[in-house]
């Protein structure tokens, strides 16, 4: 088992990121340092890591505004903090911006990654006790018809300006372990779902939809497939595969747990009608049928039996268990919702779709 006194954290501040940082610094028995390296995007937020920062800042927990993007700043992070792990999650994560606008994902995906490469290759000199982990995702596989899933023999076909840059990222990461003997290690997830995601994606922008009484927007015909994770169950996959994953090597990541959209977003009313005593019915006339996401990819079915094969890992946490913890968490949180959905996030979102979000 490998292990180190300072990680560096890339996009802590977000949704994955936040939930890791709190992880590491809390179930993982981790003693060492966190640097948590973040841009503050629309996607980032700090206010998902005041108690961290209340209760280990200064001591284990320290934050550095940082793009990725800058090489300069970027060196001065390893510089100050010598960190002898990087666990990378900085990235632009949302597949529709990435439609509208694809050149920061291609900057920050791409170049960003191949500037925290550059830095830890500098930093770390071929020294052999260091990590560099890369959190990716399963759509770099591509799309799956009614049959099959991916394992991490499955080649790479990504379909969305997203998932290209994700997998010009991994491609990265696995050329500079090749090349330059960079120790690494490479995760790929399904979908995350759990506190603090940004209210654009599905499951968040659904209660909050339900809770204001807005429509519900399903893309096509509601019946795209994707497997679905609790975030902290995440979290502790990665900091295994950060323990004692084989270098060079990539691990899926999943929850065996693969719902049609229409039929999770039917889970989700039940779950909201439990905690707010409305008729699911209510929320069902709200669901509202709308123009495809281009290229949609059809079905994610992910097989992480190596994760749980050679790593020991398994989720802790039920879907049944995860919806209820992430209903009561967006419930009992709206002045979190209310800051992250003001500011450049309302300007976009008003921009690109009216008044839809
Ligand atoms: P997120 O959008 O919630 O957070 C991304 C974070 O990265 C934000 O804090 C943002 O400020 C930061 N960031 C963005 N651009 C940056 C830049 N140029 N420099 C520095 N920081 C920058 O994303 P998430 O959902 O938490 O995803 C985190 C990682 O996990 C991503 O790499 C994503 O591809 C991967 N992933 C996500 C999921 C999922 O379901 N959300 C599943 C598998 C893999
Ligand atoms: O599979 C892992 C990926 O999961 C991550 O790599 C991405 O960062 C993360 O955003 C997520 O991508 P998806 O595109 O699967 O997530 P999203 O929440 O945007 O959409 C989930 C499904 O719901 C997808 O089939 C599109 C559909 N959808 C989404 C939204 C936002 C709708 O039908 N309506 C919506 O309003």
């Amino acid at each position: 088992m490998r292990e180190f006194e300072t990680i560096l954290v890339t996009g802590g501040a977000g949704f994955i990121g936040s939930n890791l940082v709190r992880y590491l610094l809390g179930p993982s028995g981790f003693q060492g340092k966190v640097v948590n390296l973040d841009a503050l995007t629309y996607a980032g937020n700090l206010e998902s890591l005041a108690d961290v920062a209340e209760r280990f800042g200064g001591s284990r927990y320290f934050f550095e505004r940082v793009d990725i993007r800058d090489a300069t700043a970027v060196n001065g992070v390893f510089e100050r903090h010598l960190p002898d792990a990087v666990i990378h999650l900085a990235a632009e994560s949302h597949v529709d911006r990435s439609i509208i606008g694809p050149r920061d994902f291609l900057e920050t995906n791409i170049l960003g990654t191949f500037t925290i490469l550059e830095a830890a290759r500098a930093a770390w000199n071929k020294r052999s006790d260091v990590l560099f982990h890369h959190v990716s995702t399963d759509e770099v596989y591509g799309s799956l018809g009614e049959t099959g899933n991916f394992t991490e023999m499955t080649p790479y076909d990504p379909r969305s300006p997203y998932s290209a840059s994700k997998a010009a990222s991994d491609h990265l990461v696995s050329a500079y372990s090749h090349t330059y003997g960079l120790p690494s290690t490479i995760s790929n997830c399904s979908n995350n779902y759990g506190p603090f995601q940004f209210p654009e994606k599905l499951v968040p922008l659904m209660i909050m939809n339900m809770l204001e009484g807005k429509s519900l927007p399903v893309y096509g015909d509601g019946r795209n497939v994707r497997d679905w994770l609790y975030v902290e169950d995440h979290a502790s996959a990665i900091w295994l595969v950060v323990k004692s994953g084989a270098l060079g090597e990539k691990y899926n990541v999943g929850g065996d747990s693969e719902w049609e959209n229409i039929r999770l977003l039917r889970e989700l009313m039940a779950a909201v009608s439990r905690r707010t005593g409305r008729d699911a019915r209510d929320y069902e006339r709200l669901i509202t049928y709308v123009k495809d996401r281009p290229g949609h990819d059809r079905r994610y079915s992910i097989d992480c039996s190596k994760i749980k094969r050679e790593l020991g890992w398994s989720p802790s946490v039920s879907f049944a268990q995860g919806l209820e913890r992430t209903v009561d968490w967006y419930i009992g949180n709206p002045g979190w919702i209310e800051r992250v959905r003001s500011g450049a996030y309302r300007q976009w979102i008003e921009k690109n779709y009216g008044s839809r979000g």
